[in-house]
């Protein structure tokens, strides 16, 4: 019989994800989910043809090269592959895949929930109410941001922007939108395209990031973009959280120059900027984006599609680094 890869999963998976995993490879799992460090996690890959990772491990160059031979596809267990070095992977003949269009739905769910939560004090609210500090229906008590009518600036106008356009058209949002280039009318979901970051800024009432995380969107959100947006404008970041440069954003919400923020995803999460949490006018979730029950199976499951492709000689439907390019092959990430 021939012998199944052996694949290595860095993080506790789904049991539905870890059973066809068992049933398909040689898997080792990580059952009780501890924390798997660099020097172990090559030691575990040693004889091992395949990673399942998650975007807690930091998969850089130097671990890349300490990878044993036997190791020719990591498999990204997320949309977001920045935290592996895609173009030294496959200058070591090893592909790299990730998870799209299976968590785009719930992902914008979420951007919304962070749209709403900071437009209309969900903190403040939900704090209020715990604290027994609840007195009587007010008529100016914690009045929010009426969404009808209101400027919605995407920047990063992918699969999950334009699942946010989609909701937010709803909400009787206007839409306009950011990217590397305009898109085809079917795509754009009704949204005006705005090339210049500064008149795009200037418009945007509520700001709503969707971009990937590269070395070109690190802290895109700093002071002077800030200063472009609207006096009490809203800040939304479901995309990552280098994105934003937290000290200026912070400062920003201090003095209500940003009147709230919506933040699913931090710089160094979890270990997020303290000041965030002094903040009332945030409101924040710990990167729930994708977690719900059919996301989870469903981006487990496209992470085996891959790898059964990978070990079927085909090419893996998601590979994002291309052997001829020795780079990235597309954009991606929460796009
Ligand atoms: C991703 O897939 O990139 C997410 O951030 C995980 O939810």
């Amino acid at each position: 019989m021939k012998k199944k890869p052996r694949v290595v999963a860095t993080r506790k998976l789904p049991p539905a994800v870890e059973a066809r995993l068992t049933r398909d490879y040689d898997a080792i799992l990580n059952l009780d989910d501890r924390v798997i460090g660099a020097d172990e996690l090559v030691s575990l890959a040693r004889g091992a043809d395949a990673l399942i990772v998650a975007p807690t491990e930091r998969i850089d160059a130097s671990l890349i090269a300490r990878l044993p031979p036997s190791l020719r596809i990591i498999a990204c267990y997320s949309v977001g592959f920045d935290n592996v070095d895609a173009a030294a992977a496959v200058k070591r003949g090893i592909a790299v895949t990730n998870t799209p269009d299976v968590l785009t739905e719930a992902t914008a769910d979420i951007a919304m929930l962070c749209l709403l939560g900071a437009a209309r004090r969900a903190h403040e609210g939900d704090v209020l109410v715990r604290s027994g500090r609840w007195g009587r229906w007010t008529p100016t008590e914690l009045l929010g941001a009426e969404l009808n009518g209101k400027r919605l600036g995407i920047f990063g106008m992918g699969r999950i922007g334009q699942a946010m356009a989609r909701r937010a058209r709803g909400f009787g949002l206007k839409l306009l939108y950011c990217d590397q280039r305009k898109l085809p009318a079917k795509f754009a979901q009704g949204a005006r395209f705005v090339a210049d970051f500064d008149h795009f800024l200037a418009q945007c009432d509520i700001l709503s990031l969707h971009a990937p995380a590269t070395k070109e969107t690190h802290h895109f959100l700093n002071t002077a973009r800030i200063d472009r947006l609207p006096q009490g404008a809203i800040v939304v970041n479901t995309a990552r959280g280098t994105l934003v440069d937290d000290d200026a954003l912070i400062a920003a919400l201090r003095t209500w120059r940003v009147a709230a923020a919506g933040l699913d995803v931090f710089e160094n999460e979890p270990k997020l900027h303290r000041g965030y949490l002094e903040l009332p006018n945030v409101f924040i979730l710990p990167h729930l984006g994708s977690a719900t029950v059919e996301t989870r199976d469903a981006m487990g499951f496209r992470a085996l599609d891959n790898l059964d492709a990978f070990f079927g000689g085909k090419t893996p439907r998601d590979r994002v680094n291309s052997r001829r390019a020795g780079i990235p092959s597309r954009r991606t990430a929460r796009t």
